[in-house]
């Protein structure tokens, strides 16, 4: 139960819990390479999984901590049966926010129930508009089959839909004004991502990353004068007004971290509870749910690690400078799949 009287949780630099982003499933449909490049990968065993009612007792403890926004995200969270089931439990939560994160290729079929079920906001991810690149990327010949979610997404009429771009040097960057212009044509808020060293990352290389300044070069000479907006500070993207008025979104998690404000915590599927997408190690909510242990001392044992917290991964990234590479090589990922991007859901 949210409790208004009780002050706010605070970390150890002071910030605040206010966005939860749940992972509800660890398997994907696509292998973008950026994430999962792989031929092989070890899947959580399905009955280390928590059920819709274990997950929403956990979300409701966050709530009482100052949890205000919930993202789903997975894997792919539309490969989790049933998924409506649960966001209508969500639904009636003392939530201001309920959106979830896609690759978009279920959508054509799930849209309409996920926006009946109390969906507010959907994030679809798309990194490239041409159809041989996104097969070359993600393995899968299936554009086509995003680009109907989105359009479904659409229709649906959700709050807002969003548009999540990762930019990597020499694949990519070269579609930027294709997707200012494909977000335009469709009122949608678009937003490039820096290509980061995160887990599963392992083909991740300094000169792979189109920075935000970079970002900013193509567009002002596209465009002319690209002003920043006023943004939430705890927001990972600073968002830029571009001379016709339309809004782009950059998420500079690498050459400028916003580790400061960060205000999100992260389950994965199996209840894995991280305070920080760099961790190395979570703490298992799991055993602890499944003991029939008291609501109290689920309360508190969260509670001491959100005070105990102090990461800044992305700023701990950045201070390697030259020393910087993926952060997890592949022994150490199969060491611990809970390092994998693809278990925290981004
Ligand atoms: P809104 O609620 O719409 O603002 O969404 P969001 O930007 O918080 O969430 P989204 O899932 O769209 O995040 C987009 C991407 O930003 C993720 O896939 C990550 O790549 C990156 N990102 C999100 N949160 C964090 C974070 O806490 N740290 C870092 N370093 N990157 C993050
Ligand atoms: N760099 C940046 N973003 C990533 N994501 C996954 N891996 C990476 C990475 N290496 C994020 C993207 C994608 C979402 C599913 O996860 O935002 O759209
Ligand atoms: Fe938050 Fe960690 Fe991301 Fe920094 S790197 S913004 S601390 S999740």
């Amino acid at each position: 139960m949210a409790c208004e009287n009780e002050p706010m949780l605070l970390d150890a630099k002071a910030r605040g819990l206010r966005n939860l982003r749940l992972s509800v499933t660890d398997r994907c449909n696509l292998r973008c390479h950026y994430c999962m490049p792989e031929k092989e990968y070890k899947w959580l065993d399905r009955k280390s999984l928590l059920t819709f009612e274990e997950l929403s007792e956990l979300v409701d403890v966050f709530i009482s901590f100052g949890v205000k926004k919930v993202r789903l995200t997975g894997g792919e969270p539309l490969l989790r049966r049933n998924l409506d089931e649960f966001i209508q439990m969500l639904a009636l939560k003392q939530l201001d926010d309920l959106a979830m994160t896609t690759n978009g290729m279920f959508l054509p079929e799930h849209s309409q129930k996920l926006k009946d079920a109390g969906l507010k906001r959907i994030t679809v991810s798309l990194d490239t508009l041409q159809a041989g690149r996104f097969e070359r990327l993600t393995g899968q010949d299936s554009l086509n089959k995003v680009l109907a979610g989105i359009e479904s997404a659409q229709q649906a009429g959700f709050e807002e839909i969003k548009l999540n771009c990762v930019l990597m040097n020499g694949f990519n960057e070269d579609e930027i004004l294709d997707f200012v212009e494909f977000a335009r044509a469709r009122a949608i808020q678009l937003r490039f991502i820096e290509y980061m060293d995160v887990g599963g990352a392992t083909h991740w290389q300094a000169e792979k990353v189109f920075a935000l300044s970079d970002v900013l070069r193509v567009l002002g000479r596209a465009y002319g004068e690209v002003s920043e907006t006023s943004s939430d500070p705890s927001a990972p993207a600073r968002v830029f007004r571009l001379p016709s008025g339309q809004k782009v979104g950059v998420i500079a998690s690498v050459s400028a971290p916003f580790c400061g404000a960060c205000d999100r915590a992260r389950i994965t599927a199996d209840g894995m509870f991280l305070t920080c997408l760099y961790s190395d190690q979570g703490f298992s909510l799991r055993e602890v749910l499944r003991n029939g242990t008291q609501e109290k001392v689920v309360k508190k044992l969260i509670n001491k690690i959100w005070s105990g917290r102090n990461d800044a991964g992305a700023e701990d990234r950045q201070a390697l400078a030259q020393e910087r590479q993926a952060i997890f090589s592949l022994q150490e990922l199969r060491q611990n799949v809970h390092r994998e991007m693809h278990l925290r859901g981004g």
